[in-house]
């Protein structure tokens, strides 16, 4: 089985998606993985983090494959990084969700480009990363359609547990309907402070509902993260020693462990 495609997913803002999303792939790439990170948000927040531009009339971007005009394969851009490209996004995609209004099928854009994409240059990419926006809207819909599974970064805040559950309906519709091969791959909890009561009780609490689909490693609060984005540098690149980097490192590797065999007890 091979669950390459992965949404990083929460319609809640700013809890740590695209942050996510930017050092995964970093992590992935350094480890020798080939990665292609999708930005699905019309902030284009995963393009500029990844050193890419996100300014407006761009044709290079992932619009201009939902709106019909151009194919992956034209939009893939190299960044400055080994093994990890980017397909652009910038507002122009905010558009979407009105052009495509009269198309029955629009929720199934995206998964028909990317399997005829995949069924051209289907080895070349060892996971491809779509960062969300934060909403239900159009783009995750087409996000949720076309992903083998889905990483949920969780802030470890009040009511970050509430918004998941209109997320884990919102799955269990698409699972229903439109995708029935979609899974969580895990939820990862971020920008966590131990100094904070409030972090630890989020944590138990949510380890105790989703129980092993949440990850052991934890993403700490740490200012590093927030500053590396300005550079268009991935936090590991950025400063590859603190606190927020190691915390990456770590979650690669648990996320590349979930694909590992499992070894059978001879
Ligand atoms: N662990 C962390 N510690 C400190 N700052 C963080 C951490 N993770 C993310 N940030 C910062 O918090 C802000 C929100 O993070 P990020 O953009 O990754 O969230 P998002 O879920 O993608 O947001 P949006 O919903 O707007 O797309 C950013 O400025 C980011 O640099
Ligand atoms: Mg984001």
């Amino acid at each position: 089985m091979n669950k390459k495609i992965i949404s990083v997913i929460n319609q809640k803002g700013g809890v740590g998606k695209t942050t996510t999303v930017v050092n995964l792939a970093s992590g992935l790439s350094m480890q020798g993985k080939k990665i292609l990170v999708i930005d699905l948000d019309p902030q284009g927040n995963a393009t500029t983090g990844l050193g890419l531009s996100n300014t407006e009339n761009s044709e290079q971007t992932i619009y201009s494959v939902l709106n019909g005009n151009k194919k992956i394969s034209d939009v893939v851009q190299r960044t400055q990084f080994k093994n990890l490209d980017l397909i652009t996004s910038n507002v122009d995609l905010s558009g979407l969700e009105i052009e495509t209004a009269g198309d029955s099928r629009r929720a199934f854009i995206l998964k028909d480009e990317l399997t005829a994409y995949l069924n051209d240059y289907g080895g070349s990419y060892g996971y491809i990363l779509i960062d969300c926006p934060p909403s239900l809207s159009l783009l995750t819909i087409m996000a949720l359609v076309a992903s083998d599974a889905l990483v949920v970064p969780l802030q470890t805040e009040f009511f970050a547990l509430e918004g998941l559950t209109q997320l884990m309906k919102t799955i269990g519709r698409i699972k229903n309907n439109l995708n029935p091969d979609l899974s969580i791959r895990g939820i990862l909890l971020t920008m966590y402070d131990k100094r904070n009561k409030l972090s630890g009780e989020v944590e138990r609490e949510a380890r105790n509902y989703f129980k092993e689909k949440v990850y052991q490693t934890v993403v700490p609060r740490n200012v590093r993260l927030s500053e590396a984005p300005s550079h268009g540098l991935p936090v590991l690149v950025y400063d590859k020693t603190c606190l927020g980097s190691k915390s990456y490192f770590s979650f690669t590797d648990e996320f590349l462990n979930q694909d590992k065999p499992v070894e059978s007890a001879a």
